[in-house]
């Protein structure tokens, strides 16, 4: 039975709040596995809009059970601001239908500290991180002295670690980095006080997916971020700290990769990026701009201006490709309305040569010049289209080309940021 991969294609942004609350409406679990508060899932439902930072996007569903991974990053703090401002507009949150793995790690508040003091000191060569502390966070993931949700629940044991772990982030926040040091005993309160409200949520997240698949129940694997911002196969070293795609599945959240039947890919109809590093079609001009304005391209996260430049089919024709997927949507193609011309990178020219394939060297990345192909724009609304016929024949001669361009069908077409603002194309759904 279903079990349903949903993510970026591209380098965060691309609207997967909207489709997987779609999406989501068919689920009976949804997982997150990987990232943590730096993303940032807008949806809106009538007139209401909701920014999801760690709370898979199944929460607006009454009947959805949505599970938190081992492979997130939880800044336990946020999730419970964000419990408490769902259930302030009415929204059902409880141990129910909101479920935290026990394994995954915390982000404490010396993490958010030294993630903006390391890109402070890195100056010119900063990531552009989200400051949220994912990476110091999975940093000591991976040095095995992190602490994890199951930690939290146990005073004593909460204490001793977190006093071991901040005599070491005090030294390096105030001997390299010349900051105050936090306090200590109000981080020992702190942290146990939040495990005790966490604890009704905890739950051996991945026994319950495996378990929820054995029962035959729908899964959506929700990711966060892009392809493109992956750690092992982004453009390193300006990502994010964990595996985005489909790939971060049977590590982030303890499920089989055999079991996940049906993959699917998100792009918008153009490229944004936020944060320092590569971007080959990135438009710094006029049109750029336009694109901005006319997508309100700011981060729903950090609020900062996104990067914006022409859609890039060598980037998505690799990102579809490192999830094995078996289609794509593209999204926000109504912004696109206006432009007298759109265009899209079909090639990448480096040096005297050209490569159709993502380079994944990052010098060859900075040489890479995008070469275009250019469409007819259109000037009719799209917003109010339902059906992939009645969108004007350069919108869907667009569509095509990018289809053909990609190498992999479009499933369907977002032209709006409400959720019935669509136009089906094929089957997402694994069958
Ligand atoms: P971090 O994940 O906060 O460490 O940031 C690393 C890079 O990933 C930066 O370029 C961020 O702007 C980018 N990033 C992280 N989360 C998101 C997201 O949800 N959307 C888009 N970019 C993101």
């Amino acid at each position: 039975m279903p079990a349903l991969s949903v993510f970026g294609a591209q380098w965060g942004d691309e609207g997967k709040g909207k489709l997987i609350d779609l999406l989501a409406r068919e689920a009976d679990v949804v997982v997150r596995y990987q990232g943590g508060p730096n993303a940032g899932h807008t949806v809106v439902v009538g007139h209401e809009k909701y920014v999801l930072h760690l709370i898979p996007s199944g929460i607006l569903n009454p009947a959805t059970v949505n599970l938190i991974g081992n492979g997130v990053a939880v800044d336990p703090m946020k999730l419970l601001e964000e419990i408490d401002g769902l259930r302030a507009r009415g929204v059902r949150v409880d141990g129910g239908n909101l479920r935290l793995s026990a394994l995954a790690h915390v982000i404490f508040e010396h993490h958010r500290v030294i993630d903006g003091l390391s890109e402070r000191w890195r100056g010119e060569g900063r990531i552009g991180t989200t400051g949220r502390g994912i990476g110091p966070c999975y940093a000591d993931k991976a040095a095995r002295v992190g602490l994890r949700v199951c930690d939290l629940l146990e005073p004593d044991l909460c204490r001793s670690r977190l006093r071991a772990a901040l005599a070491e982030k005090n030294a390096l926040i105030e001997r390299v980095h010349g900051e105050k040091p936090l306090e200590l005993d109000a981080q020992l309160d702190r942290y146990v006080a939040i495990g005790e409200r966490l604890r009704p949520f905890v739950a051996d997240a991945g026994a319950e997916a495996r378990a929820a698949h054995r029962a035959k129940k729908r899964i959506l694997f929700e990711g966060a971020q892009g392809a493109m911002l992956d750690i092992d196969a982004g453009t390193y070293p300006f990502v994010t700290s964990s595996n985005t795609g489909a790939n971060g599945i049977a590590a982030g959240a303890c499920f089989p990769p055999r079991w996940v039947d049906r993959v699917v890919g998100i792009a918008k109809a153009y490229t944004t990026r936020v944060g320092e590093g590569p971007f080959p079609t990135e438009l710094s001009d006029a049109t750029g701009e336009r694109i901005r304005k006319q997508g309100n391209e700011y981060g729903s996260t950090t609020g900062r201006p996104r990067r914006c430049g022409w859609f890039d089919a060598v980037a998505v024709r690799y990102a579809l490709d490192l999830s094995g997927a078996d289609g794509w949507i593209v999204t926000n193609l109504d912004v696109l309305t206006g432009f007298p011309e759109v265009s899209a990178a079909v090639r990448y020219r480096i040096g005297s040569g050209e490569v159709r394939d993502w380079p994944a060297q990052l010098p060859s990345i900075d040489a890479a010049r995008p070469v275009y192909q250019s469409h007819p724009g259109w000037t009719e609304d799209l917003t109010g289209v339902r059906r992939y016929e009645d969108l004007p024949a350069a919108a869907r001669s667009y569509v095509e080309f990018l289809e053909r361009e990609v190498g992999a069908p479009i499933l369907m077409i977002s032209v709006g940021p409400e959720r019935d603002q669509v136009i089906q194309r094929g089957r997402i759904q694994p069958t």
